[in-house]
C-alpha cells in the first residue's frame, strides 16, 4: 500500500493554470497513479485536500501504519512547519513531488520546508513526477 497525498488546489488540475500544470485533470492523475501501482504490484490510494489539518492527519495515519507516501504538499511546501513536523515522525519512505519545477519559478517557491525531512524530492516532470516517485518507493520496498 502506498498513499499518494495532494495538498491545496491540486483538485483543480486541468483548469488550474494549464500552461504550468498541464491539461490533465486530478482524476487523470489518480488513474495514472493507480495504474502505476498495479504495474508495480502495489495498492495505491490517492487523496487530495485543501485543508492543512486533514493533510497532517493523513501523515499521522501513514506514520502509525508504516505506510510509504508520495506527497505533493502544494503551497504548504513553502511555509507549513506543522506539516514538516508531522513528516519528521514518518516511519516509512516519503517522496516529495511537484508537477512544476519550483526552483525555476517565483522566489517564494525556491524554499521547501519539508524537503529536509523527506526521503527525497522529484520535481519538474509533470504528472510523471508521481510515476517516478512510485517507482522509487517500490524499489525501496523490495530492496529494504
Ligand atoms: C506545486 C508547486 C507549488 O509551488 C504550488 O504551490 C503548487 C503545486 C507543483 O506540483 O508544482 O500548488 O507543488
Amino acid at each position: 500500500m502506498i498513499l499518494v497525498l495532494n495538498g491545496p488546489n491540486l483538485g483543480r488540475l486541468g483548469t488550474r493554470e494549464p500552461d504550468i500544470y498541464g491539461a490533465e485533470t486530478f482524476e487523470d492523475l489518480a488513474t495514472l497513479c493507480r495504474e502505476t501501482g498495479r504495474k508495480l504490484g502495489e495498492h495505491v490510494e490517492v487523496r487530495q485536500t485543501n485543508d492543512e489539518a486533514e493533510l497532517i492527519g493523513w501523515i499521522h495515519e501513514a506514520a502509525d501504519g508504516r505506510i510509504p507516501v508520495v506527497l505533493n504538499p502544494a503551497a504548504f511546501t513553502h511555509y507549513s512547519y506543522a506539516l514538516r513536523d508531522a513528516i519528521a515522525m514518518r516511519t516509512a519512505p516519503l517522496v516529495e513531488v511537484h508537477i512544476s519545477n519550483p526552483a525555476a519559478r517565483e522566489e517564494f517557491r525556491h524554499n521547501s520546508v519539508v524537503a529536509g525531512v523527506a526521503t527525497g524530492t522529484i520535481a519538474g516532470f509533470g504528472l510523471q513526477s508521481y510515476v517516478l516517485a512510485l517507482h522509487a518507493i517500490a524499489e525501496m520496498n523490495t530492496t529494504s
